[in-house]
């Protein structure tokens, strides 16, 4: 299906590895130019050459911590008009006792996973609204419908975030501005393996073993490839898309367990 959006441009925030990265490139296979912005420059010059020889569109990188409003300006002065806007990027670093959690805590976390989208939204969506397209996508978790406390610190922002996507998604459906969140399982990326190999050291069992049985717990019995969610995500991008908003969409191969 040609998704309609080629010759389009999109910010892919994140874009250095993991999901961010196969967005990036799943955007690049339907002729989308790019925005690519991370803190780790060389990933993302990496990345760039590869996407600009396979497909041929444009470009451009940022490296940048976005969770900082000096980093958000210099993507803004990069790329302040895109057409697509895909926000995604920090894993907490959290103490899993909230107890522990002091407002600097709590101050890192709203910034990267509530303030960082929220002020890139604003930044960008008059402008989509004056252009009469719009997709904005954030890559989410499925612990904002499936809470845990241990994860509050990135669940309490994403759940903020979720409520002024929500807001944002209605306002400016009428102009063919999109925006949608997608609550994301377990995928296999750089961080997941890395995580799963401290899981074995921690316990001093083989990483492989350990693999197995986390990915075995899920209905899929599997988890999730990165292509996977970048394949929604472009759908979410797409010209077909434009009646899709203010959703909160789970991609988790089964793992939640409720209805709705
Ligand atoms: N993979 C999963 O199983 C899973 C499950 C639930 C939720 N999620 C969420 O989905 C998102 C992507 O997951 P992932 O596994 O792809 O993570 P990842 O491999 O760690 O990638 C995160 C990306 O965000 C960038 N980033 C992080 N902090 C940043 C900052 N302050 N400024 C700019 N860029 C920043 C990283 O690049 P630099 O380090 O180069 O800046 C990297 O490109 C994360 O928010 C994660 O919490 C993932």
């Amino acid at each position: 299906m040609d998704l309609g959006i080629a010759g389009r441009t999109a910010i892919v925030c994140g874009a250095s590895r993991g999901i961010g990265r196969a967005i990036a490139r799943r955007l690049a296979q339907e002729r989308v130019h790019l925005v690519l912005a991370a803190r780790d420059g060389l990933a993302l010059a990496a990345l760039a050459a590869d996407i600009r020889s396979e497909h041929g569109v444009d470009v451009s990188e940022v490296a940048a911590d976005l969770s900082l409003a000096a980093g958000r300006s210099t993507l803004l002065a990069a790329c302040g008009d895109p057409d697509i806007l895909v926000h995604n990027g920090a894993w907490p670093d959290e103490n899993p006792d909230f107890r522990a959690w002091s407002r600097a805590d709590w101050l890192r976390a709203m910034d990267a996973m509530l303030f960082a989208p929220v002020a890139l939204i604003t930044a960008v969506v008059e402008g989509m609204k004056a252009r009469g397209f719009g997709r904005i996508v954030a890559v989410s978790s499925r612990f904002v419908k499936e809470p845990r406390l241990q994860h509050m610190l990135s669940v309490s922002p994403r759940l903020g975030l979720a409520g002024f996507m929500n807001g944002i998604g209605r306002a400016y459906v009428r102009h063919n501005v999109t925006a949608n969140a997608m609550l994301t399982g377990i995928f296999e990326t750089d961080t997941q393996i890395a995580f799963g190999h401290e899981l074995a050291r921690r316990s001093g069992r083989p990483f492989e073993q350990i693999w197995q049985e986390r990915a075995a717990t899920n209905a899929a019995g599997r988890f999730g490839r990165p292509e996977e969610i970048a394949a929604l995500c472009a759908f979410l991008c797409s010209a077909h898309a434009g009646f899709v908003t203010a959703q909160n969409i789970l991609i988790d191969g089964g793992g939640y367990p409720g209805v709705f």
